[in-house]
């Protein structure tokens, strides 16, 4: 299958088929978020439990009414500070969206990407009358997110059909899932860490943050969700034939496969997936990975590598 164009695009998800493109994150398996048929179809595809929540990707805070209600003002501030962006806010859903959205969950989550190739489709599928695209991340379920086009086609291609499409847009910038958080409190709550920080979140808001309600299901929230076939070993010694990712102010041991190297935070997550992927196109047995420090965007990479981290 070659990639598809934008417009193609649009008018493949009006019609009820899957598109998978990129965002800033990672690339989504796009549906026509208001078509029951096509959005069971993400679940075939993906191998992924119906009662896991979709995001539904709009073209701007505008339309947020049309899918949330009882919205509060910090999550208007939330959406005009970090949207377009690598930011899901989960709200009180409008009955726009059905059960097979959310899981039968009250709740949905809402997000702007800033990816062109994103907004474009957004764009052209908006002119076509489309309101909104649910899109999980392009990979089997429990497997690492895709940051690559080729990926998305090494991983789906067999299971999509005839007239569904992948879009390439180049390397995803972030490499790790939107931050998700839960806007239905009197305060925001971090469901998923990502690029936009709680620190930004906090000072965005002026709140201060609410322990996440673990009765909230978020599939990525599972143990061992993001787990390549190698097993990942954290803060480990590496021996010879094991794969290290790492930043590149560590050296590599005699023997060691290097997988990533990157030079900070930014970069380890934008490397992260495609490195782990690297394992096991290489047939590695064990990863050890070096959790890098900090409060920004490592927060992300370290919950991403706890989960993906062998039992
Ligand atoms: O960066 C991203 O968020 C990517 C790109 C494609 O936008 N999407 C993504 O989707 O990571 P997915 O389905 O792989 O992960 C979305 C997470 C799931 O863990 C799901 O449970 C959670 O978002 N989620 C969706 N709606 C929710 C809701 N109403 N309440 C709580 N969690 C929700
Ligand atoms: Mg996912």
């Amino acid at each position: 299958m070659g990639f598809a164009d934008v417009s193609e695009a649009a008018k493949a998800i009006k019609d009820g088929y899957l598109v998978a493109f990129p965002t800033e994150t990672v690339y989504g398996l796009g549906a026509d978020a208001i078509n029951a048929l096509a959005v069971d179809r993400i679940f075939e595809v993906k191998g992924r439990p119906r009662n896991h929540p979709l995001i539904v990707h709009i073209t701007s805070a505008e339309s947020l009414d049309d899918w949330a209600k009882n919205i509060p003002d910090y999550a208007y501030k939330l959406a005009k500070d970090f949207w377009p962006g690598p930011m899901t806010l989960v709200l009180e859903r409008s009955e726009l969206v059905k059960d097979f959205i959310t899981g039968s969950q009250n709740t949905v989550g809402l997000r702007v990407p800033r990816h062109p190739v994103a907004r474009d489709l957004l764009l052209k599928f908006a002119e076509l009358g489309g309101r909104g695209i649910a899109a999980p991340s392009a990979n089997l379920f429990g497997k690492v997110s895709p940051t690559v086009a080729a990926d998305v086609q090494a991983e789906l291609a067999g299971r999509l059909i005839p007239g569904d499409l992948i879009l390439d847009g180049g390397s995803s910038e972030v490499g790790v899932e939107s931050t998700i958080i839960d806007c239905t409190k009197s305060a925001p709550a971090i469901l998923r860490p990502g690029a936009i920080t709680a620190s930004m979140v906090q000072e965005s808001t002026g709140l201060t943050l609410l322990e996440r309600d673990e009765t909230i299901r978020v599939s990525g929230s599972l143990k061992s969700h993001y787990a390549p076939k190698a097993k990942v070993l954290i803060d480990q010694d590496p021996i010879s034939g094991d794969g290290l990712i790492a930043l590149a102010s560590y050296e590599t041991p005699t023997g060691v496969i290097r997988l990533a190297s990157p030079k900070d935070n930014y970069e380890y997550a934008q490397q992260l997936y495609a490195a782990l992927r690297e394992a096991d196109r290489l047939g590695l047995m064990r990863v050890v990975a070096v959790l890098p420090e900090g409060d920004d965007i490592a927060v992300a990479v370290r919950d991403r590598l706890r989960r993906s981290e062998s039992a």
